[in-house]
């Protein structure tokens, strides 16, 4: 929309938070409050997205580093809601069209909603509309004074009067204003009310005296609006956000066992068929393929699953890739940059860190895998550690096609085992293995004969000498 230009107000302090961040940086199921609001109004397509910062405002401008296109103006001292306003006069006056304005700590509101609003002003060539909801505890808002029908202005708590307070329609904080005149309007603005702030809200009253058309749009569910003050808020604003993100995945074809115990980030993205146990947790930039089985307790973060992946109860896989029909776990644990090609298996107790482990390659018993490139249809044995770490620095170790690596060896890097190659069992290797060879790295095996039977007579002749 070449007409329309956000405004997202976030220079309060945001005092209940008790914190020694912005409130609009705290995350929300996994992104900064802001950034819910941002992302909403992005879709909108928006000419300009201006973001007002005072308290913490290095803190919102690092939060949304990943938002070129977003502008900041600085509010400083913080005067109330019409002096934020204000403040982007420099940005946007000679500008056409309108304003919409949303706040950093009102992060579920949805697109539908937004263009309804819009709808509304333009439908009704109104110069201010207002989204308003009714909930059922109105304490702390701004209320909605109505005459016949009309909105004539609203009223804050702290301003209300007899009778007042029982009113449940409050102002939401969301508008949609027209330029033309705005900056005049918020200019003559007072400080005339119990805060001794510029209350954008008293636009509404000013607006009906001088005859510019005000219109309401009431929001059917007031959760939307909900606002962030304390942690509760937060804490319940999250429920409300992973129960629609629980919903769009099961509603996308995904199962989800036990619902209420899966808790998914807002941009997780999963295939049809794809079976997700209790307790499981899926966070940042996560894609899982279709037909994939998540177990019970499995921490993915930041990490892409192909199709029909299983992943056993208990794994943690950070920043990492799965290829297609890969097994996990139980307790696997993959660290950064690791990779596993189709139909890889890695299993109980075995660590990877920024390897690969090629297609049908396996490392089922507890290995530690650390910066290695290991290729296809190699055999990791149980108890086999690659030695990366020299107190100094990391070394790599590479694994060729077709390798056997015997049980309780060691691989101390950097070195190489050729395609093909065995390492026998309990090897500490430290030379590379040429091709198709085997390498032995243990002491040889003594077999003394009648041992046994010779220690028992000796023991015995000693106690009879006794
Ligand atoms: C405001 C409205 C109230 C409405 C409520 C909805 C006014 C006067 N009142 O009240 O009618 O019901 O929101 O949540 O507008 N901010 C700034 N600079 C300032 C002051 C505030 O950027 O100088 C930002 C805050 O960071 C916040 C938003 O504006 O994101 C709202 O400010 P807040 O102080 O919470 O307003 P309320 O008193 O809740
Ligand atoms: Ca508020």
């Amino acid at each position: 929309m070449t007409n329309l230009h956000v405004v997202i107000l976030a220079a309060g302090k945001g005092t209940r938070m008790k914190s020694a961040v912005s409130k609009v940086v705290h995350p929300l199921a996994g992104r900064p409050l802001i950034e819910h609001v941002i992302r909403t109004a992005a879709v909108l397509e928006p000419a300009t997205i201006t973001v007002v910062v005072g308290h913490g405002a290095d803190d919102v401008r690092a939060a949304l580093a990943n938002w070129p296109n977003v502008r900041f103006v600085v509010q400083s001292p913080q005067l109330g809601t019409g002096h934020a306003l204000l403040q982007t006069e420099p940005v946007l006056a000679g500008q056409q069209g309108r304003v919409l304005l949303l706040y950093g700590d009102v992060p579920l509101l949805t697109v539908d909603t937004l263009r309804q609003l819009l709808d509304r002003h333009q439908s009704t060539s109104a110069w201010l509309t207002v989204l308003t909801a009714t909930v059922p505890d109105p304490y702390g808002y701004g209320r909605i004074i109505r005459d016949q029908g009309r909105i004539v202005r609203i009223v804050e708590e702290r301003d209300a009067g007899e009778g007042e307070h029982a009113i449940r329609e409050i102002n939401s904080g969301i508008y949609v204003f027209e330029l033309d005149g705005l900056f005049g309007a918020l200019r003559s603005l007072a400080t005339d009310n119990a805060q001794g702030e510029y209350y954008l809200t008293d636009l509404v009253a000013g607006s009906v005296r001088e005859g510019r058309r005000v219109e309401t749009l009431p929001i059917a569910d007031h959760v939307e609006v909900r606002g962030v003050n304390t942690r509760v808020d937060l804490a319940e604003l999250t429920r409300v956000l992973r129960d629609r993100t629980r919903r769009r995945l099961m509603l996308a074809g995904v199962t989800l066992e036990n619902p209420d115990s899966v808790y998914v980030d807002d941009g997780v993205e999963i295939g049809e068929d794809t079976v997700i146990g209790p307790n499981v947790v899926l966070s940042g930039a996560t894609r899982l393929g279709p037909g994939c089985r998540i177990g019970p307790g499995t921490r993915i973060t930041d990490s892409v699953l192909g199709a029909g992946v299983t992943v056993l109860d208990h794994c943690v896989i950070v920043q990492s890739t799965i290829d297609d029909g890969c097994t996990l776990g139980p307790f696997a644990h993959l660290r950064p940059e690791s990779r596993l090609g189709a139909g890889a298996r890695v299993g109980n107790f075995v660590e990877l860190k920024k390897t690969t482990l090629g297609p049908n390659s396996k490392a089922n018993h507890l290995a530690y895998l650390g910066d290695a490139v290991i290729g296809a249809n190699v055999n990791i044995g149980a108890g086999v550690i690659t030695c990366n770490y020299d107190g100094v620095s990391k070394h790599q170790t590479r694994i060729d096609d077709g390798v056997f690596v015997g049980s309780d060896s060691q691989l101390v890097a950097p070195v190489h085992v050729g395609p093909g190659a065995y390492v026998a069992a309990g090897s500490t290797i430290t030379r590379d293995v040429p091709p198709g060879s085997l390498a032995v790295a243990r002491s040889h095996q003594i077999n003394k004969d009648g041992w046994a039977e010779r220690r028992a007579s000796r023991l015995k002749d000693k106690d009879k000498a006794r």
